[in-house]
């Protein structure tokens, strides 16, 4: 089954932190052996920029999402632990 992480990329949630989860994303994908199945897409702004830096993982949309929170939902979205 293929995952679809979509990430925001419009000016407020990349300026925000959504250029920095992109790495962290592709890192966790790389490490984890995950990038054959998991679709990685950007976003444009979705009006929701006072929420962000936004995300949305297979339908449900994370908000307000940092470096610090963002290996956890990932962690948590894909069944792993450290
Ligand atoms: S820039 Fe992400 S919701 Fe507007």
């Amino acid at each position: 089954m293929t995952a679809q992480i979509k990430i925001c990329m419009g000016s407020s949630c990349f300026a925000r932190g959504n250029s920095k989860n992109l790495q962290i994303i592709q890192q966790f994908l790389e490490k984890n052996g995950l990038e054959a199945e998991v679709e990685l897409s950007g976003l444009r702004c979705c009006d929701n920029c006072s929420k962000g830096p936004n995300i949305n993982i297979d339908g449900t949309e994370y908000n307000n999402i940092d470096s610090g929170t963002l290996p956890d939902i990932l962690e948590k979205h894909f069944n792993l632990s450290r």
